[in-house]
């Protein structure tokens, strides 16, 4: 018995048909896997409400935000050009927490059309308060640790920017005073791919937080929530965070009479596991005897950086050609993409992003297809767009079995290069 990966949603007999119609790279994502892990997020305990915000991050493509605004949610955005294209998805500005690290010109169009303002320092909390005093603010805490899959999705703690530092909470309060601003939401996100432990460590030191301020109405902790998406990942309970969390806030609550309503960011557990990427093997070369067999694929950094850029694992699954899988000739294999850098390989060494190690893969031939799953967050939104001048791949919803709908066309050269300009030779 192997333990190679299997596909996610798709059934490998649609594979030829979803290529032949869009072709390779080719991202697809599943709305039912969507409403689902909408719904399990929903369904997170909580004793005074909850609000769950989808993580624009993660996929901003113009139909997926439509999709989280029919489903109810809200949205956390990093940037105002993640607000604007939820405003042309059609979501309304009141739907939106603003948590960045820049604050570009524009926001205060945003805000005054209702967008919700998270101060992540002094200076942003003064930048905001000289805009608009009386007025109801957020402020997100880098509460002193964290956790994440890897240092670099950690974002609490003494190495990281994110968030006023615990420690100067008191400044911020009597910076807030000064602006006569109301400190309605305390929010932290403690990092990516985080452990639960940590986190409900952090729920009592924001709620500490909370208890100088009373007009706090509202928690946030952010997103990082895991997801299985190995087989040999373990499953995780967020609910039963969720009971933990609210234990927690309960206990707030028979202290200071004050019931903190719970809000959640998912990203990666919103998408990862809703979308697949879809690519040609196009090459198949070995390094000989004490080398190794490599799958050369059409896609790579350009659609997918997270292993190269945090030796993250993605479960990789070959179709052959006719749509069919193969479960008896299995072989140790590294993929490679298609970019001409050493470093564009998805068989690294978990957490290394220097060292690269073969998985054990049904053993793949020119002209099949190599589905990395794991792809619909942070994936299409985070690649090495246009390296080698590779256009970026189309995206497809699929509905269920046979019924897809395009949501971005494959880029053309055109559209690659419509702003640049031509210089006068000299
Ligand atoms: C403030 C904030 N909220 C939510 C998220 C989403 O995290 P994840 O996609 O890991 O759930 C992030 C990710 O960086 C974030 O910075």
């Amino acid at each position: 018995m192997n333990n190679i990966e299997t596909l996610k949603f798709l059934e490998p007999d649609e594979i030829p048909h979803l290529v032949e119609k869009y072709g390779t790279p080719l991202f697809v994502y599943d709305l039912p896997t969507i409403k689902k892990h909408y719904d399990y997020f929903c369904q997170i305990p909580n004793p005074y409400g909850l609000t769950v915000r989808y993580s624009v991050k993660a996929n901003p493509t113009r139909a997926i935000l439509a999709q989280f605004n029919k489903l109810g949610a809200s949205f956390d955005v990093s940037s105002v050009w993640e607000a604007r294209r939820c405003i042309n998805a059609g979501i309304d500005a009141n739907k939106i927490l603003i948590t960045a690290q820049e604050i570009s010109e524009g926001w205060e169009t945003l805000c005054k059309a209702g967008m919700e303002f998270d101060a992540g320092s002094l200076q942003q909390l003064k930048t905001y308060g000289e805009k608009f005093p009386n007025t109801q603010v957020s402020i997100r805490i880098n509460p002193g640790f964290g956790s994440g899959l890897v240092k670099k999705l950690t974002s609490g703690g003494n190495h990281s920017s994110f968030g006023l530092w615990f420690e100067q909470f008191d400044e911020a309060i009597t910076l807030a005073k000064h602006y006569s601003l109301t400190i309605k939401r305390v929010h932290l996100h403690i990092g990516s791919g985080h452990d639960s432990a940590v986190l409900e460590k952090t729920v009592n030191r924001a709620l500490e937080l909370c208890a100088k301020v009373p007009s706090v109405t509202h928690l946030n902790l952010g997103g990082g929530y895991k997801i299985t998406a190995l087989n040999s990942d373990p499953h995780y309970d967020h609910h039963a965070m969720g009971s933990r969390v609210s234990a927690s806030l309960e206990q707030f609550q028979r202290e200071t009479g004050r019931k903190l309503h719970l809000e959640v960011e998912p990203g990666t557990f919103s998408m990862a596991l809703s979308g697949s990427l879809i690519t040609r093997v196009i090459d198949v070369v070995n390094t000989g005897d004490n080398g190794y067999r490599f799958i050369k694929i059409d896609g790579g950094l350009t659609e997918i950086m997270r292993p190269s850029y945090y030796g993250a694992l993605h479960p990789l699954v070959v179709v052959k050609h006719d749509g069919t899988l193969e479960t008896n000739d299995i072989d140790e294999q590294m993929v490679c993409g298609h970019c001409c850098i050493a470093g564009d390989s998805l068989t690294p060494v978990a957490g290394n992003t220097e060292d690269f190690t073969p998985v054990l893969l049904a053993r793949a031939e020119i002209n099949d297809y190599l589905v990395v799953e794991r792809t619909g967050g942070y994936a299409a939104s985070m690649s090495v767009k246009n390296f080698n001048s590779y256009p970026e791949a189309a995206e497809v919803c699929r509905v269920s079995k046979g019924a897809y709908h395009i949501i971005r066309e494959r880029q053309t050269l055109e559209q690659m290069t419509q702003n640049e300009r031509d210089l006068p030779l000299i």
